[in-house]
């Protein structure tokens, strides 16, 4: 729960500098009310951690500083980009929460259906993305963007 805790953190942060640059009002719209959901997320899994007797990662400003500036960058390629990286964004996060689902603790009723609503949340802002004409992002930036979310799964597991 810490690393989605850190995974809301970064994700609230890209819409918001996306949001920051965005060109037209309904993309803007759709970032905006995005993060806001990411901020329902990452409210739930701070409550979360700290119930389990955990602390959030030290490392979650950091990461909210670079994913700003990540999201600034992006923004200001272009809405379709923009919207690209989004879409980009969201399946990778589906695809740590399908892989969070099948390790979590099978009495953990509590973790399972936070995980499971934000999951269905993601589904639809990736969805909202694809109709507001998200472009198909190149290979490289994808396997850029795994490597990033790689950094921080494994630094903010530890610290
Ligand atoms: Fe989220
Ligand atoms: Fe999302």
């Amino acid at each position: 729960m810490r690393v989605n805790h850190c995974g809301e953190v970064c994700a609230q942060a890209l819409y918001q500098g996306q949001a920051f640059v965005a060109r037209d009002a309904p993309t803007r719209t759709l970032l905006v009310h995005a993060a806001q959901e990411e901020r329902d997320h990452l409210a739930w899994c701070d409550r979360r951690v700290r119930d389990l007797g955990g602390q959030t990662s030290i490392t979650a400003p950091l990461f909210y500083a670079g994913s700003f500036a990540l999201g600034v960058v992006s923004g200001l390629l272009g809405d379709k980009w923009s919207m690209g990286f989004l879409v980009e964004t969201e399946r990778q996060v589906e695809a740590h929460l399908d892989d969070h689902l099948g390790r979590l603790d099978p009495g953990d009723d509590a973790s399972r259906t936070i995980v499971e609503t934000m999951r269905a949340d993601e589904v639809r802002h990736g969805q909202s993305a694809l109709e507001r004409g998200a472009a198909e992002l190149p290979s490289p930036i994808k396997r850029m963007m795994r490597g990033f979310s790689k950094v921080m799964t494994e630094t903010t597991y530890r610290i």
